[in-house]
């Protein structure tokens, strides 16, 4: 059996818009997007974890939604919209003060997958964040410091749009 060279296992394409930006991206047809995303477009904020949707390591919004990047085959998502924890966002900065990154590992889809359930609830109680967080594994935290980060993020996101931030 031959093996091709990488480059020339890049016979897919898309144009879709990434983190607001209209990107093109030529890839090996059988990627995942996860695999798209970190090796042919070096975003690697989004965790590779198991890679049988399990983890929630790899979440990313698509169209707003939150999915699990490692399910996704890249090839679905021409023309689509995909938010990775690059785009920055309140929540980061609410993450960071409050302890809900610890190592790490398990941030970047819980920041996407809070955004997801701000955009679309922006007062949610605890128990919305609770559920909407409920595919994301995080071993470090035992989850109380992301709550009360999510909180903190909806009060410096009301506190941005009184002030016409
Ligand atoms: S890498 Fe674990 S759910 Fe995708
Ligand atoms: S901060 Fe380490 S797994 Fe969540």
């Amino acid at each position: 059996m031959t093996t091709l060279p990488i480059e020339s296992q890049k016979t897919a394409q898309i144009r879709f818009t990434l983190n607001g930006e209209e990107t093109d991206v030529f890839f090996a047809s059988y990627k995942t997007l996860l695999e798209v995303l970190r090796e042919d477009l070096g975003h690697t904020g989004t965790k590779h974890g198991c890679e049988l949707g399990e983890c929630g390591a790899c979440a990313v919004l698509l169209d707003g939604k939150a999915v699990l990047s490692c399910l996704v085959l890249a090839l679905e998502c021409g023309g689509k919209q995909v938010l990775t924890v690059e785009k920055l966002h309140p929540l980061q900065d609410a993450f960071a003060d409050l302890g809900a990154a610890q190592c790490g590992y398990c941030t970047p889809a819980i920041l996407v997958t809070a955004k997801a359930l701000l955009d679309q609830n922006p007062h949610p109680s605890r128990d919305q964040i609770r559920e909407a967080i409920s595919g994301n594994l995080c071993r470090c935290t035992g989850y109380l410091q992301i709550f009360e980060a999510v909180e903190a993020a909806v009060l410096k996101i009301a506190e941005q749009k009184n002030s016409g931030v």
